[in-house]
């Protein structure tokens, strides 16, 4: 079974973004993650248009960008015109998410919602079909380096069951504490897509830490 890991680029270095999105590059990570606050949905700011404008001139890898923005619908076509390969809204953000889904979709990107910790699963169980992945926040938006919320790894198995009842190929990304033992557990439980800001960029070699995590299957904990 194989995985697809997306490195959070809000744990990189801003000062040497360049240089970590070409190490990015250079290694066994499939999608790169970017975390967009906007000060009211999370109680955090980080960056923006020219922000990402910028990655998307150096990344290689698909771009995996998580909103935690208020009226996400008004950005869809923006983000489209820039190249974004998987575009993630809040639940807790779209009161018309069936729309917002649709736009999303209509304009050529792949559709994510994302959850937070309190959002039951449930929520989703009549627009699964249409979403390409949800999102399970494993901790509350805002920051890199929280710990684990345990109770996710029993959402991610209700979830798993969800999507094969429906029938659907929805993935399942896992966001927030992710690190080989909380990695292991998610994808045991049913996860897809792993994200990883602080284990990724706070190790000494990240090239290294990212090997590690892709081979996380086959790791005695
Ligand atoms: C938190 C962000 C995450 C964060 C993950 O709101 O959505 O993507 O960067 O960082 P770690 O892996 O350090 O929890
Ligand atoms: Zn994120």
């Amino acid at each position: 079974m194989s995985f697809i890991l997306a490195p959070s680029i809000l744990s990189a270095d801003c000062l040497h973004l360049e240089r970590e999105i070409k190490l990015i590059n250079q290694s066994e990570a499939d999608w790169l993650h970017v975390d967009i606050m906007d000060g009211v949905f999370v109680p955090n700011i980080t960056f923006g248009f020219p922000v990402l404008e910028s990655i998307v001139k150096v990344s290689d890898k698909p771009l995996d960008v998580h909103l935690m923005i208020v009226e996400p619908q008004k950005f869809i076509l923006q983000f489209r015109d820039l190249g974004v390969y998987m575009l993630n809204v809040h639940y807790e953000a779209c009161l018309h998410l069936h729309s917002v889904v649709s736009k999303i979709k209509a304009a050529g990107m792949k559709a994510a919602v994302t959850l937070n910790p309190h959002t039951p699963v449930e929520s989703l169980e009549d627009i699964i079909q249409d979403l390409d992945m949800v999102l399970i926040m494993s901790v509350n938006p805002g920051f890199s380096g929280q710990s684990f919320i345990p109770q996710s790894i029993n959402k991610i198995s209700r979830l798993k069951e969800m999507i094969l009842r429906k029938g659907s190929n929805t993935l399942i990304e896992v966001d927030g504490g992710i690190n080989i033992e909380t990695g292991k557990q998610v994808l045991e439980a049913g996860a897809d897509v792993l994200v990883a800001g602080n284990f990724i960029f706070n190790s000494d070699n990240l090239k290294e830490a990212i090997h590690k995590m892709k081979q996380i299957l086959t790791t005695k904990l």
